[in-house]
C-alpha cells in the first residue's frame, strides 16, 4: 500500500481529484467506484472545479457507488442518490444512464444485489474504487466481522456508525438500521484502489487497518493483500502510525 500524509482536508482532497483526474484522462470510458460521507466531498468539489476549467470530460465515464440505505427511495434527501446528484453528478457532464447506485426502496433486495454485482461485471470492473474508512475500520458499509469475500448484499449498520452517520440527518429522524453494499471481496476485484482519510476520529483506525494484522474485526485491513492501493491521510489522521511516512 502507498501512503501519502499531506498536511490538511483541502490537500488530502486536491490529490485525490487529480488522482481521479489521472484515471479518467488516460482512460475516458473508465469505470469509477464512488464514496459518500463527508470525507469525498472536497474531492467532489475539486473534480467539478476540473471539469469546469474544461480539464475533465465525464461523457463516457461509468460510476458505481458503494452503498444505500435501505428503504430510502432516491428521492429522499438523505439518500445517498441525493447526496451524489447533489455533490457531484448534477455539476458534471456524466450521462445518467452510466450512474449506478443500489437502489435502496428495492423490492427484491436479495435479486438487487445480484443484479448490481453483474452490472459491475458488464462494465467491465471498477477501475478505481474512491474509499473513505469508517471509525470501526468499515469499508462501505462492511462493518466488523464482514467476510473478506462478502459480496453486494443487505447489511445491519453498527452503533457507532448510526451515531456517526445522525449528523446527516435531521434532528429526530432516524438513520436507518439496514443498507445495501458491495461486499469487501467486490471492492478487492477494483483494478486501482485510493483510500481517503482525515482527521483526529479516524487515526487510531488508520494505524490499525495499516500497520496491524489483517483481520475480518476490520474490513479496512483487506486492502493489504490488493496490489494497488493508495492511500491519502492529513497530518492527524496519520498521527497514530509508528511508521512515518
Ligand atoms: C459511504 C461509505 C462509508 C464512508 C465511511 C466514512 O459511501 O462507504 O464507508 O466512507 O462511513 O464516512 P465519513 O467520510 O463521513 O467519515
Amino acid at each position: 500500500m502507498k501512503i501519502i500524509v499531506v498536511s490538511n482536508y483541502d490537500e488530502m482532497s486536491k490529490i485525490a481529484a487529480e488522482f481521479i483526474g489521472k484515471e479518467i484522462k488516460s482512460k475516458r470510458n473508465s469505470v469509477l467506484g464512488l464514496a459518500t460521507g463527508g470525507t469525498p466531498l472536497g474531492t467532489y468539489t475539486k473534480l467539478i472545479q476540473m471539469h469546469k476549467k474544461g480539464e475533465l470530460d465525464f461523457t463516457s465515464v461509468k460510476t458505481f457507488n458503494l452503498d444505500e440505505y435501505l428503504g430510502l427511495s432516491p428521492k429522499d434527501k438523505n439518500s445517498y442518490h441525493f447526496f451524489m446528484w447533489d455533490n457531484l453528478f448534477k455539476h458534471i457532464n456524466i450521462n445518467p444512464a452510466n450512474v449506478q447506485i443500489p437502489k435502496g426502496d428495492t423490492d427484491n433486495p436479495a435479486k438487487f444485489c445480484q443484479w448490481y454485482e453483474d452490472r459491475i461485471k458488464q462494465a467491465g470492473g471498477v477501475d478505481l474504487q474512491l474509499l473513505g474508512i469508517g471509525r470501526d475500520g468499515h469499508i462501505a458499509f462492511n462493518e466488523p466481522g464482514s467476510p473478506f469475500d462478502s459480496r453486494t448484499r443487505i447489511v445491519g449498520l453498527s452503533q457507532e456508525t448510526l451515531e456517526d452517520n445522525a449528523r446527516f440527518f435531521e434532528k429526530g429522524q432516524e438513520v436507518p438500521c439496514q443498507a445495501i453494499t458491495m461486499g469487501v471481496g467486490t471492492i478487492l476485484e477494483a483494478k486501482n484502489i485510493l483510500l481517503i482519510a482525515n482527521g483526529a476520529k479516524k487515526a487510531e483506525i488508520c494505524a490499525k487497518f495499516i500497520e496491524g494484522q489483517p483481520s475480518e474485526e476490520i474490513s479496512a485491513s483487506a486492502l493489504q493483500k490488493h496490489k494497488n492501493v493508495t492511500i491519502i491521510l492529513d497530518k492527524e489522521a496519520a498521527s497514530k502510525l509508528k511508521n512515518k511516512v
